[in-house]
């Protein structure tokens, strides 16, 4: 364990630092994501690491409190992690004053409701994606948290994984010239439940509780193509449900009614065209399980979730293409690694400090409610493209 940065500063600086204690109530903790990322990964590592240094000396020490349905569940993990403050009493949560933030990590099914009530109870609020179940429940979240004044966000944690990180240096760099097109590839195979139990809950093959691949992944695809390439102006979408039914967790079979594989194809507003293949239904034969290519005029880069290639223009090779003898060419060895320049830190727990401090100094967060609702404008762009057969507009959205 390191030292606290408490003590770090007082060495640093010569100037007394004072800590502040910021209750967050952690709803949903219990499952996947809650546990290993935000809580583990994310505020009990910040804690552990002495917390998160804010303007004027003060020192943010982020205080979970666990709020789920089972119990059983809080209480182990509250003693797994030296005994956390846990409640299944959401409303006393949001009653008790000492408590400054709400955070959603629950399923995705009834977050609106519950970020509407912490809004109301005053608290700043900070949301899993999706934000709400359609354009206009995450606007009215995103319009309900400013007119109430409260500081707001969305995870948005893909953006800082060391692989975009260095994409987004490189296209900062200049080196790919004007960009032209972008190839987004993501999916693997998520097990039926019959040979293998699968890896995602059984509420994300429904519907009405908030499943889909388009509702959970395309949030994703709105910021990272947004940071990297440019706004998205058009989207056109095709999708499908190829496994039809599948076994939950307690072992009883279930109809899907959502599809588990996308195709959409974007145009941007500099005029880049953007492909975007997500898939629960395909084997990983690439390098890694997103992938992104984007090809400019001088130069194309390729990034994968931790690393990031270049093929600078007058690298490029020129393979023979003779279909009648095999070409024994190793195409990606053509590629130059982008180094890693900057230590990895948990993208989750990037997106915690920033709104700790946007929390306590008012610094500027990057991903505000607004943008969770930009996500969901999308996901609702591909469902209509698709019911439609035709290409759909994004109309600039405001709160
Ligand atoms: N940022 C990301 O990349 C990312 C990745 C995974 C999940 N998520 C989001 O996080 C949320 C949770 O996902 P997860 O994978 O941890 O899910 P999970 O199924 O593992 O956990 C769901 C949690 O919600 C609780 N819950 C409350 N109401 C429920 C209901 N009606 N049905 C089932 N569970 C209910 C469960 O008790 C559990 O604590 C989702 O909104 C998902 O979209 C985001």
């Amino acid at each position: 364990m390191g030292r606290p940065r408490a003590v770090d500063e007082i060495e640093r600086t010569g100037r007394a630092v004072s800590t502040r204690n910021l209750r967050i109530i952690m709803n949903g903790v219990t499952g996947r994501l809650g546990t290993n990322q935000h809580l583990v990964r994310s505020l009990l590592a910040i804690r552990r690491e002495g917390g998160v240094r804010c303007q004027g000396g003060v020192v943010l020490m982020p205080e979970p409190v666990l709020l789920g349905r089972n119990p059983d569940k809080l209480k182990q993990l509250s003693v797994a992690h030296g005994g956390l403050e846990w409640s299944t009493d959401s409303e006393a949560c949001l009653a008790d004053a000492r408590n400054e933030i709400y955070f959603d990590v629950s399923a995705t099914v009834g977050r609106r409701e519950r970020a509407l009530a912490a809004i109301a109870a005053g608290k700043h609020v900070y949301l899993e994606k999706p934000i709400a179940g359609d354009r206009d429940e995450a606007l009215a979240i995103a319009r309900g948290a400013q007119a109430a004044g409260v500081r707001n966000g969305v995870v948005q944690d893909k953006i800082y994984l060391p692989g975009l990180q260095k994409l987004r240096k490189v296209i900062e760099s200049g080196a790919l010239g004007r960009m032209l097109t972008v190839r987004l590839d993501f999916g693997w195979w998520i097990f039926d439940g019959a040979l293998h139990p699968s890896q995602r809950s059984s509420w994300n093959y429904k519907r009405a509780e908030g499943g889909g691949l388009v509702l959970d992944m395309f949030p994703h695809w709105r910021y990272i193509v947004e940071t990297l390439f440019g706004t998205m102006t058009s989207v056109s979408c095709r999708m499908a449900t190829r496994i039809p039914r599948r076994i939950d967790e307690r072992g009883e079979p279930y109809d899907v009614d959502v599809e588990d594989e996308a195709f959409a194809t974007v145009e941007l507003d500099g005029g880049v065209t953007v492909q975007i293949a997500s898939s629960w239904v395909t084997r990983v034969r690439r390098e890694d399980m997103l992938t992104i290519q984007v090809d400019g005029t001088d130069g194309s880069a390729y990034a994968t979730l931790h690393r990031c290639f270049l093929q600078p223009l007058a690298a490029t090779p020129r393979p023979r293409w003779d279909v009648d003898v095999f070409q024994d060419n190793d195409h990606l060895a053509k590629w130059q690694e982008v180094p890693s320049m900057d230590p990895y830190l948990n993208s989750y727990r990037m997106g915690w400090e920033l709104f700790l401090r946007h929390v306590q100094d008012g610094s500027p967060f990057p991903s505000p409610l607004i943008s969770g609702a930009r996500a969901l404008q999308l996901v609702d762009a591909c469902y209509r493209s698709h019911a439609e057969r035709r290409w759909v507009d994004l109309p600039e959205l405001s709160s």
